[in-house]
């Protein structure tokens, strides 16, 4: 029932009444709703379900629209990104637009819902702050790392899957648990992909996190397997655009090290016991986005 997610935004945005904005959100590529699916699939497709769906889409969309506008990156979902095209005043003041409808949404569906999205959200930001307060010097820390991940990305989802399960009275602990799990292994896959794949693939820019100054998990674990002047050199590449002989160099040593691997492996650890929690629970198709998580390419 996508369809009646995808038709309950443009209501909200019709709503707005303004024509700049519809025709602005209207330029938006549609991206893989991996969150209202999720709780189209916890919660079935009754209306506050759809609602709900809705608007942590557009949550969702507004947090994209700053993202680029944070790590400058000019292409999103196959596009050049909004603030590309409009520039970053125009992208932050649509952001601020979806937020806002969301949140004034959030207030007709229930209370206990209307906390869990709109802390998480804070906690997004909160997260996305860290991760540019993060990317100013390379950062070798993993509990800092997997604290910004949680609180980035990672919260959101656990809140959709707890906003679900409340509105499906299912138990909230067990699917909150399931939904943090997916986040962080999503957030891990994220940052592998953006090493492993093209930007075609991607849809948005590839070996970008690392010029932005984002040591994300893979650079994190090739830190602490170098020996000295590997260290030095790695510290020396972070924040910039590298040279040809650099990427290989990081390539290869990725490569040599296993890096990317390990970091695999542990998103899979946590898609795996989400995956435990959810066939616990007799919820196989729960289990199975799980699995496409982790399997993507972009
Ligand atoms: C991108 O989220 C931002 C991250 C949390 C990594 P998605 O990969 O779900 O973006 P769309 O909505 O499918 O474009
Ligand atoms: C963004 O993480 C997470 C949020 C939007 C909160 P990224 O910066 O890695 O997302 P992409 O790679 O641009 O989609
Ligand atoms: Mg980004
Ligand atoms: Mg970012
Ligand atoms: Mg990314």
């Amino acid at each position: 029932m996508l369809s009646a997610v995808e038709r309950k935004i443009e209501q909200f945005v019709i709503e707005l009444d303004d024509k700049e904005v519809r025709s602005l959100y209207a330029k938006l590529p549609v991206g893989k709703r991996l969150r209202a699916k999720l709780i189209l699939r916890i919660a079935g497709s009754s209306l506050p379900v759809v609602k709900t769906a809705a608007i942590v889409e557009m949550i969702h969309a507004a947090s994209l629209l700053h993202d680029d506008v944070i790590d400058d990156a000019y292409m999103r979902r196959n596009k050049p990104s909004l603030n590309a095209l409009y520039g970053n005043k125009t992208a932050i003041m649509l952001g601020d637009i979806l937020y806002s409808k969301g949140f004034f949404e959030l207030n007709n569906i229930s209370l206990d819902v209307a906390k869990l999205i709109s802390n998480a959200v804070t906690q997004l930001s909160l997260g996305e702050l860290k991760d540019v307060s993060l990317s100013k010097a390379f950062n070798p820390d993993k509990d800092a790392y997997m604290k910004m991940i949680y609180q980035k990305t990672a919260s959101l989802i656990e809140a959709s899957a707890g906003a679900a399960a409340l509105l499906a009275g299912k138990p909230k602990v067990v699917f909150m648990t399931y939904g943090r799990n997916l986040g962080l292994a999503f957030q891990m896959i994220d940052d592998l992909l953006d090493i492993t794949q093209d930007s075609a693939t991607l849809g948005k820019p590839a070996m970008h996190d690392f010029v932005e100054g984002k040591t994300t998990l893979p650079y994190i674990y090739l830190y602490e397997v170098l020996d000295a002047s590997g260290k030095e050199k790695l510290r020396s590449m972070h924040g910039r655009v590298l040279r040809d002989e650099e990427l290989n160099w990081l390539k290869a040593s990725f490569e040599t090290h296993q890096i990317l691997v390990k970091c695999y492996a542990q998103a899979t650890e946590l898609i795996d016991e989400a995956v435990e929690l959810m066939n616990a629970q007799g919820e196989e198709a729960l289990s199975e986005i799980a699995m496409e998580m982790i399997d993507r390419e972009f």
